[in-house]
């Protein structure tokens, strides 16, 4: 254990570390050093983003290009570990372009917080009126804080007393939406919501009820946004579902459409489904220094509004067309956070066109949904070890330490096949014991 780490220079945090992690080590620190960024101004940013920070994470930026979407050409940008999720994004981006591409609605972009809080009184038809006469308090007094957001379009909604005594004695919300423009907005929510209990407390120590006092538990922002949510389509003839194997379109349609049946009615089914249009979002979400934890927690938890964990994404046939479609709730800001200060998110944003939330909320929509066209259409053909393994071939290669033409002979060698990693590792050993295969 350790007092006071925080408080330890970056130096002397390594130093800690590599006595007591490492066994001293200097290999260790090496690789720390390594990844330190050699611009010190830039390295102070990164150092600055975060506590007790020690080095920084790599993680692979890749393009895919040609997504059109509402007739706008993109080329996305993607942050991820896994190997073939970029490729499917740009294969699916290709597949849809020549058929009208993606299009895009955002629903609303309305956000939601509450104060959750307690009152003791006996009837809550007294507090409900006492708060329906104060709500505009709520609004002035908050003034200071709203004023830029207004000036922007955007500010507080609706403010409304929400009984959840049923659930918890005493228990109320005061339940807050907000409409907060191109940021995502937690600060200025919580800042207002936490505003909104001052102003309760204060009005309430002079009100004439029954009971004058509340106990507020917490101020926050809701991450669950259901409101705030994109749907993105694409659809063409069922004749254009042409992919690649001597499956005929219509029998292709027919089984990507049961697929998407059994993820909307299979919930072990729907949460790797799931996962895999998250593949495609999240990864748009980190290129572009969104959270994504929040944006998993709130697609997760709208995929089971109806009771039941369910797919994200709908398919349809009827009248000689195929029809394709998501809905999710994505709460993502294009100012504010590490958006203006993280150099490669900057450049992710400038390389989209610096697009508003609105439109980035259809760009990442639009991805997972490529996404999940890539996986559906693997699954219910190839099967998905084909392409995962070709993507995942030179992570194996480079783990076996092959030089670059051993790899080049061996990916030649996996074109026609599955590369399982057995075969792999063998195809390696034969290679490096001076065979050339073919
Ligand atoms: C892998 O990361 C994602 C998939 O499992 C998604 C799916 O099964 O639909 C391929």
């Amino acid at each position: 254990m350790i007092k006071g780490f925080s408080k330890l220079t970056k130096e002397a945090k390594i130093e800690w570390l590599i006595a007591n992690y490492f066994n001293g080590e200097e290999k260790a620190r090496e690789v720390l050093v390594s990844y330190w960024h050699s611009d010190e101004k830039l390295q102070k940013l990164h150092d600055e983003f975060i506590e007790n920070t020690v080095s920084n994470f790599y993680m692979p930026m890749g393009i895919a290009p040609n997504f059109l979407i509402n007739g706008k050409e993109y080329a996305v940008p993607m942050v991820t570990e896994e190997s073939s999720v970029v490729a499917a994004a740009a294969k699916s981006a290709n597949f849809w372009a020549d058929k009208g591409g993606f299009k895009a609605t955002v629903k609303s972009t309305t956000k939601i917080g509450h104060v959750h809080f307690l009152w003791k009184g006996d009837n809550t038809d007294d507090l409900t009126s006492f708060i329906a006469g104060i709500v505009p308090k709520f609004y002035t007094e908050s003034n200071s804080i709203t004023a830029n957001m207004r000036k922007r379009g955007g500010g507080i909604l609706a403010i409304e007393l929400v009984d959840k005594t049923a659930d918890i004695p005493y228990y109320y919300q005061l339940e807050a939406e907000f409409e907060t423009c191109d940021s995502m907005g937690a600060n200025f929510i919580n800042s207002c919501l936490e505003k909104f209990a001052d102003v309760l407390k204060s009005e309430i120590a002079n009100a004439s009820l029954p009971v004058n006092e509340v106990e507020v538990v917490m101020c926050i922002l809701s991450n669950y946004t259901p409101k705030c949510r994109v749907k993105v389509e694409v659809s063409c003839p069922i004749a254009q579902m042409v992919e690649g194997t001597d499956m005929s379109p219509q029998a292709f349609a027919e089984r990507f459409t049961t697929a998407v049946r059994i993820a909307e009615t299979q919930p072990y089914r729907a949460v790797t489904h799931n996962k895999g249009i998250m593949n495609g979002i999240d990864s748009v979400i980190l290129a572009t220094g969104n959270d994504f934890r929040a944006i998993e927690a709130s697609a997760h938890a709208y995929a089971s509004k109806d009771g039941r964990y369910s797919s994200l994404t709908h398919a349809d046939m009827s009248d000689g067309q195929f029809k394709f479609w998501i809905e999710v709730p994505l709460a993502l800001g294009t100012v504010g956070g590490i958006t203006g200060l993280h150099p490669m998110v900057k450049f992710a944003h400038q390389m989209m066109g610096n697009p508003s939330a609105a439109e980035l909320m259809m760009i990442s929509a639009a991805v997972g949904l490529a996404q999940n066209f890539s996986a559906l259409r693997s699954l219910t053909t190839t099967g998905i070890q084909q392409g995962h393994m070709k993507m995942h071939l030179l992570n194996i290669l480079n783990q076996l330490e092959a030089t670059e033409e051993e790899k080049a002979m061996i990916v030649r060698f996996f074109i026609k096949n599955t590369p399982h990693h057995a075969e792999v590792v063998s195809a390696f050993q034969r290679v490096r014991g001076g065979e050339v295969i073919a």
